[in-house]
């Protein structure tokens, strides 16, 4: 079978049954893709991807199972992918299996070139998601944007992968190989970091007498997050966006006295935001400067 559109029925193995591996794998089974084989590491994964893929067979090697199925998932940790990738490709002769992807973000296929060495077609696979391996993943991955890399020029890898994508009801978006950290980066920044904030506020309010802080805060962040995510900067309040220098001026100094690490936060996101207001022409150049020049940097 070559790389080109993977019709339902192409079967599927797992390398690596943890969290993303056992949520991509029932969905891919649930979209008609059974999961013919599977390699864990350790006997908890074995009789983990066991008991939900009673059908599959359990490889002793990578390359075992990897030989059974028509598309082979790397679902191991982002820094394992290359050397599972180089013992797959040391286990059998040439790939039969033309479709190799794992579902890091950080990488392109850059680790899987030894897979591709012996004629696989590699392919990047990201799920935008979190995902816990449990049964509520299942309606999450529907919907869900995949960020997905092939070798330039690979344009049957990228077909077959748009049809795994729309069997599991995603969506693809196609990111250069050069582009991968940022692409990361990107997720990183609104997804974990994000959940940092959130968190950080919740201490500061809890600081501030707030007995209730994840209930009183949710509300506004989810508010918060809906506006931004529908209308950017235009969504924007608070006292940067009102150009209230003083109000910024004694959160950014008392802040100081506090905690110098959510300080340094606090002027760097107020910066961030005058630079955004004022480059989507919502705040005046010289309120941005006065914005500026009010918070405390290290
Ligand atoms: N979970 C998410 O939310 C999520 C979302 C999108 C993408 N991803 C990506 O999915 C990949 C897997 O992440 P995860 O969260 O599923 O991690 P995980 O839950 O820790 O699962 C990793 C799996 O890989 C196995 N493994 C580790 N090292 C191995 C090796 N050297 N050889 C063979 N198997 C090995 C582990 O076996 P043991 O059980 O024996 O340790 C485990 O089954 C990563 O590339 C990650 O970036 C994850």
């Amino acid at each position: 079978m070559g790389a080109e559109r993977q019709p339902a029925g192409s079967s599927v193995s797992i390398i690596g049954p943890g969290r993303a591996g056992m949520a991509l794998g029932r969905a891919l089974e649930s979209a008609g893709h059974p999961v013919r084989s599977f390699h864990a590491r350790s006997p908890a994964g074995r009789d983990r991807a066991a008991a939900f893929f009673p059908a599959a067979v359990a490889g002793a090697t990578p390359a075992e199972a990897a030989a059974l199925a028509d598309v082979i998932l790397l679902a191991v940790p982002d820094d394992r992918i290359e050397e599972v990738a180089a013992r797959i490709a040391r286990g059998v002769a040439r790939v039969p299996a033309p479709l190799v992807a794992h579902l890091s973000g950080r990488h392109g296929i850059g680790p899987l070139g030894p897979v591709a060495a012996v004629g696989a077609h590699p392919v990047a696979l990201h799920p935008i998601m979190t995902l816990t391996g449990g049964p509520g993943d299942a309606g999450r991955l529907a919907g869900t944007t995949f960020g997905v890399t092939t070798a330039p020029g690979d344009s049957a890898a990228e077909e077959a992968a748009r049809g795994l994508v729309a069997d599991l009801g995603g969506r693809v978006a196609i990111i250069p190989e050069e582009m991968r950290v940022i692409y990361h980066a990107s997720l990183v920044l609104g997804g974990n970091f994000l959940a940092t904030l959130a968190t950080a506020a919740g201490r500061l309010a809890a600081t501030a007498g707030v007995p209730d802080p994840a209930g009183a805060l949710g509300p506004l962040l989810r508010a918060s997050l809906e506006n931004a995510l529908a209308h950017g900067e235009h969504a924007m309040t608070g006292p940067v966006r009102r150009g209230d220098v003083g109000t910024v001026r004694a959160q950014s100094a008392e802040l100081s006295r506090l905690d110098a690490d959510l300080a340094d936060v606090y002027a760097t996101l107020a910066v961030l935001t005058a630079d955004s207001l004022q480059s989507a022409g919502l705040l005046a150049p010289d309120v941005a400067a006065a914005l500026r020049s009010a918070v405390a940097r290290r």
